[in-house]
């Protein structure tokens, strides 16, 4: 009878445990989350530019609208691997005398130039937001890349400059973002560390820093977790020879190239190990940073992971090199996850793109004719801009882990930050498919008041579709209450959880 009860006991208390994590935040904000951790991606690929951005001659109005929602602080362009077969001169001046030219890099597509320079400044312009240029390594010259850049800042009297008025804008653009070159390990030109850093140092000594800009010169930095290239970078060009170094991560669900595993048709396991897969950038970032840590101890070179995203198999019926792909509630949650990992490593991590933000890859925007939807990652950086620019609270997360199969993860991941008003937000992630997580942080300052909007579905695989274009999206969170010191949340299994607390 004893052991009975005693069984009975042990089932109740199994049965009504509740999952519990615990935060630690600290009040000693001395790092800013830098805006660009927030940036965006728009390349020569698919229908990223032509149909996603640009629609018959003209720039998508609906896009730039909810773009602009989020604040997107910059956006990358012409590439990627397209960035290295691109040469400026071909996108500018009267339309119908640019020349077409093919896309040899994404499926040998005529690429007819019809938006150009001009056409990404002015996108940019209506998006608010900076425009960062990937210049060409692989098959231009330090002399094209200077003259573009001095087509797009010079103030003075030049033909370069003349011919940006006679095109329309007298006033220089002031471009300081410039990648120079991009993946220059593979598709910029498949170079050696020493080799691309040689070119790199001499690109860099011809690009001109005209009065009113300045230059933020990015290298094009490693693969993954190649961190021989970061040890080569740092040592041969050197923290004051650039702003930033970039640094290339993709997850593949399967965690292989072929076959990367279907976006919306996974299994539970499958959806564990993305998350796997997708959890290892931090502990790459951490080796790049020691690398960085020994040649730039003072901090002073960025890193900024310029592409990332879940890449997966294409949607049934797309080209392959188009690599249009749905966007499920767990690629929010990788996007969640991601960008908590980058905002906690701001001292180094100052910027980030998403690869990339319309129809290609990790999507924030999907279109269809006039047609266009916002992904549920568009959701996570709706939520999340409130972290752009404001203090970084430190934190450490006590979590339960979620297993699925061979595979497991801490099931909540967190960042908290503090901005110029003395507002505080905290945005949670809960991975487990099952479970509700009770979490319990402290406050670094009394906090009246906390409000709460969440990010979930039904399924990790649930998506928004054009017949059902608002399926996920964030709603008011109520599962939150102030507790003294305290902040108590009971975190729905699949959510991503953004705090304002006042
Ligand atoms: O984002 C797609 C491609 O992935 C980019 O062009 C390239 O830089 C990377 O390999």
């Amino acid at each position: 009878m004893k052991r009975i009860f005693g069984i009975l006991c042990l089932f109740v208390q199994f049965a009504f445990a509740q999952e519990k994590a615990t935060i630690v935040i600290s009040d000693s904000g001395h790092t800013v989350i830098g805006r660009y951790i927030y940036g965006q991606f728009a390349e020569h690929l698919g229908r990223g530019i032509y149909d996603g951005f640009y629609r018959n001659g003209k720039i998508r109005m609906d896009v730039v609208q909810a773009l602009k929602e989020i604040k997107v602080p910059d956006l990358r362009w012409p590439g990627g691997c397209f960035a290295d077969q691109y040469h400026w001169r071909d996108g500018i001046g009267p339309v119908s005398a640019r020349p077409k030219t093919v896309n040899t890099t994404w499926g040998m597509v005529i690429e007819n130039n019809s938006f150009g320079t001009d056409e990404f400044m002015q996108l940019c312009k209506l998006i608010g937001c900076e425009p960062y240029i990937a210049g060409n390594v692989g098959t231009g010259s330090p002399q094209e890349m200077k003259d573009w850049v001095e087509y797009l800042n010079f103030n003075g009297t030049s033909s370069f400059s003349a011919l940006r008025k006679v095109n329309g804008h007298p006033e220089p653009y002031r471009v300081g973002l410039w990648g120079v070159g991009n993946e220059s390990w593979g598709c910029g030109g498949n170079m050696t560390p020493e080799y691309y850093a040689n070119l790199y140092n001499h690109f860099a000594a011809f690009l001109p820093e005209y009065p009113g800009t300045q230059l933020k010169k990015v290298i094009s930095g490693p693969n993954g977790d190649d961190y021989h290239w970061t040890e080569v970078m740092m040592k041969d060009i050197g923290p004051d020879n650039a702003w930033g170094l970039s640094l290339h991560y993709y997850t593949f669900p399967t965690g292989k190239w072929n076959p990367r595993g279907s976006a919306t048709h996974f299994t539970e396991q499958e959806y564990a190990h993305t998350l796997v897969e997708a959890e290892k950038i931090d502990t790459i970032i951490a080796h790049h940073e020691r690398i960085m840590d020994k040649y730039d101890p003072q901090k002073k070179m960025a890193l900024l992971v310029d592409e990332w995203g879940v890449w997966s198999d294409v949607e049934p019926g797309t080209p392959g090199y188009a690599m249009y792909q749905q966007n499920s509630l767990r690629d929010a949650l990788v996007a969640a996850t991601t960008l908590n990992i980058f905002n906690n490593r701001a001292d180094r991590v100052r910027g980030a793109n998403l690869a990339q933000c319309v129809n290609v890859i990790q999507s924030l925007i999907l279109t269809k004719g006039d047609q266009m939807l916002l992904t549920p990652t568009y959701w996570v950086f709706n939520l999340y801009k409130v972290h752009q620019d404001a203090w970084l609270l430190p934190l450490k997360v006590q979590s339960p882990l979620f297993v699925s199969g061979k595979d497991t993860v801490r099931a909540v991941n967190a960042s908290a930050s503090v901005d110029s008003t003395g507002i505080i937000h905290i945005s949670l992630v809960n991975f487990d498919a099952h479970k509700s997580i009770s979490v319990k942080a402290n406050l670094p300052k009394p906090g009246p008041s906390v409000a709460g909007q969440i990010l979930t579905a039904e399924k990790f695989n649930d998506i928004n579709t054009f017949q059902q274009p608002t399926k996920i999206k964030p709603a008011a969170f109520t599962g939150c209450a102030i507790d003294h010191r305290d902040l108590i949340v009971q975190l729905p299994p699949l959510s991503i959880v953004l705090l304002t607390i006042k």
